[in-house]
């Protein structure tokens, strides 16, 4: 069993991945450390150095392989992982509980206005940006989700509960405890 975080930059999925694994007693993968880990340098960088569609095909290959091998794992993922319909598929087969963390675009703008990481949101309006890139991805990410689950202004341990609740795993917490 395995499950699968999807959703826009700053939506909480490493937070609130990380939270889900600790009660569940499984393992937590974020396939962006994973990425960074396999490239030998930051997702930035590659991004200035070898362009956006350099950094997809990376991303498909650690996404497919992810896949492939989870077990007992609560996988974050990119928030561009959904761009590519093979990924979309990947999900979809998968067999995993995939869950879309949706977050209206105004909170994404709080967390992420003074981000200097993600790539996409450098030299750039975030606000403006983060519309753009949640108009093309919401239908994307509803595609391929099997729960979605809105984050509002919810704590960390209400989305948790609801994504737990929503998987039907919240009977594994209890035996875990
Ligand atoms: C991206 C999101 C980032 C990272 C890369 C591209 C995107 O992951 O994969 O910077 O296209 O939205 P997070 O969603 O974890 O920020």
């Amino acid at each position: 069993m395995s499950l699968v975080l999807i959703g826009m930059p700053g939506c909480g999925k490493s937070t609130i991945g990380r939270q889900i694994s600790k009660a569940l007693g499984w393992q937590f993968v974020d396939s962006d450390v994973e990425i960074e880990r396999q490239l030998g340098h930051s997702i930035r960088e590659h991004f200035e150095r070898f362009g956006e569609e350099r950094f997809r095909d990376v991303e498909q290959e650690v996404l497919k392989g992810l896949l492939a091998t989870a077990n007992n794992t609560v996988l974050a993922t990119g928030g561009g992982s959904v761009l590519r319909a093979e990924n979309r598929m990947a999900l979809q087969s998968s067999g995993m509980d995939i869950v879309y963390l949706r977050t209206q675009v105004e909170d994404l703008v709080r967390r992420l206005k003074h981000d200097v990481n993600r790539p996409l949101l450098q030299g750039v309006d975030p606000g403006v940006r983060l519309k753009q890139l949640f108009s093309v991805r919401d239908p994307l990410y509803r595609e391929s989700a099997g729960h979605i689950v809105d984050t509002g202004r919810l704590t960390v341990a209400s989305v948790v509960g609801l994504v737990l609740g929503q998987c039907g795993l919240s009977d594994v917490v209890r035996q875990t405890r």
